[in-house]
């Protein structure tokens, strides 16, 4: 099926004369991605140059929890804009309050301090690890993102060949220009402990803590296998390391709490960000006192012009005092429309001899095409790269994205959803995805190679 996207093709070609690749983040425009230039988006909808309609299903790659303009956040940002404007450039009492809401909703989390990106906050919990344990090192994970600091900026979707023979790997630069960074790191696959352990026998005096995402959201969706989390923290404990969850995507997303609150596992350090906030720019780094102190005393430096600033900080009061309100509700409904969404996208290919592998936690969801009925799960990075038929996932995004749903081309990133996905919308989704699933021809050579 084809749809017109000439506009969106031609502003594209306009956008590359200035912009960089036509974006200002590389995820963004792929280039097996359509042509795609949105210039309206309402709820769930967003409408592209050449007025075709979409659900979106990617919001915002995760913060847009209320959907697109929500009243929640909109109405927050224009009273502000009359009372201190967008940057202050001093103290005032929505940062407190804001705090006040989150440690609420995480525990673990005794003082925190805001900031503007995810990026931002994953330097700086490594900055205080290292600080605090006065130790060099950090465990990553393949597959897991931290943001792109020079901190932790890893190769996190390498080539097989690359990682296959070697379970610990001392540095792999994400990209160019990183001067050897991230340096003094021990990167291991995801949920194998007996990997962790061996890297903390042989370097446990070494390792200041270890970083993860509590789900592993930027490979698919890979929730922790059972108990994984707590061994983590019980051996992260017993050579004194740290451990750092990045919860930016998982934050009041999977639980109000977080992924902690959903495994039952407290962190020393969080990051949060995009749920927290239902999508304006500003994220924050909490975690035990006396480690956040370590930017009181003036040890380690964190700053920057618009953190904390009114603008953003209203519009995430406005959203944490919704999750206040509406309590449990929220996650109850969001659930379980993930749910139905997961079930009636397996139930569609099992019917159509489809192998594909659904993978969920609360409303974050991935779905991945695999050769055999066999290949039931992924549990890490490897099993993903290994197993999984891009060609097909693109193919298949291209047909959605002209039956009227979005999903990002790229099969790493998760599905999500938001308080506006109604039930009739899952429907209709499931109704469009099966379409698609008879339109295609899974057998074409070309989506075989
Ligand atoms: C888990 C995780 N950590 C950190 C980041 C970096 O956040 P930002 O893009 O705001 O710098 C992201 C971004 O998608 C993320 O998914």
């Amino acid at each position: 099926m084809k749809l017109d996207m000439s506009l969106s093709k031609e502003l594209i070609h306009k956008a590359k004369q200035n912009v960089a690749g036509g974006t200002s983040s590389t995820m963004r425009l792929p280039t097996y991605h359509l042509p795609l230039v949105i210039k309206r988006a309402d709820g769930v909808r967003v409408w592209d140059a050449d007025d075709n309609e979409l659900i979106d299903m990617n919001m915002g790659y995760g913060p847009l929890i209320f959907g697109h303009r929500s009243p929640i956040v909109v109405d927050a940002i224009n009273k502000e804009m009359e009372l201190r404007g967008t940057i202050l450039g001093f103290v005032h009492e929505l940062s407190f309050q804001v705090a006040e809401l989150i440690k609420k909703s995480i525990p673990s989390i005794e003082l925190l301090r805001f900031s503007s990106s995810g990026t931002e906050v994953g330097q700086t919990a490594v900055r205080l690890a290292r600080a605090y344990t006065k130790r060099s090192h950090i465990v990553i994970f393949e597959g897991h993102y931290h943001g792109s600091s020079d901190a932790v900026f890893h190769k996190y979707h390498a080539q097989l060949k690359d990682i296959e023979d070697v379970d610990i790997i001392d540095t792999l630069p994400g990209c160019e220009g990183m001067g050897g960074a991230p340096r003094n790191v021990y990167r291991i696959p995801w949920n194998n402990f007996e990997v962790l352990e061996k890297v903390f026998k042989e370097k446990g005096e070494t390792i200041a803590a270890v970083i993860m995402e509590p789900v592993m959201g930027n490979a698919g969706v890979i929730p922790p296998v059972p108990r994984f989390l707590s061994k983590v923290r019980d051996i992260t404990k017993e050579y004194n390391s740290l451990l750092i969850f990045d919860e930016i995507i998982t934050g009041f997303r999977v639980a109000r709490g977080g992924a902690q609150e959903r495994y039952g596992v407290q962190s020393d350090l969080t990051m949060i960000s995009k749920a927290m906030n239902g999508g304006v720019p500003i994220s924050a780094i909490g975690g035990r006192r006396e480690i956040m102190e370590l930017l009181v005393e003036g040890r380690v430096f964190h700053g920057g012009v618009a953190s904390g600033n009114p603008m953003c900080l209203a519009a995430t009061l406005a959203v944490q005092k919704e999750y206040e309100k509406k309590g449990e509700e929220i996650y109850i409904s969001l659930e379980d429309k993930s749910n139905m969404l997961r079930d009636g996208i397996i139930e569609i290919f099992n019917r159509l001899e489809v192998p594909v592998i659904v993978q969920d936690v609360g409303a974050m969801i991935s779905m991945a095409f695999v050769e055999s009925k066999d290949i039931k799960r992924f549990e890490n990075y490897r099993d993903i790269k290994r197993w999984s038929n891009t060609n097909k996932y693109i193919k298949f995004q291209h047909e959605l994205q002209c039956e009227g749903v979005y999903i990002h081309p790229n099969h790493f990133e998760p599905w999500y959803l938001s308080t506006s996905h109604s039930y009739p919308i899952i429907e209709d989704i499931l109704d469009k995805i099966e379409k698609v699933g008879r339109r295609i021809n899974w057998n074409d050579k070309e989506l075989n190679m």
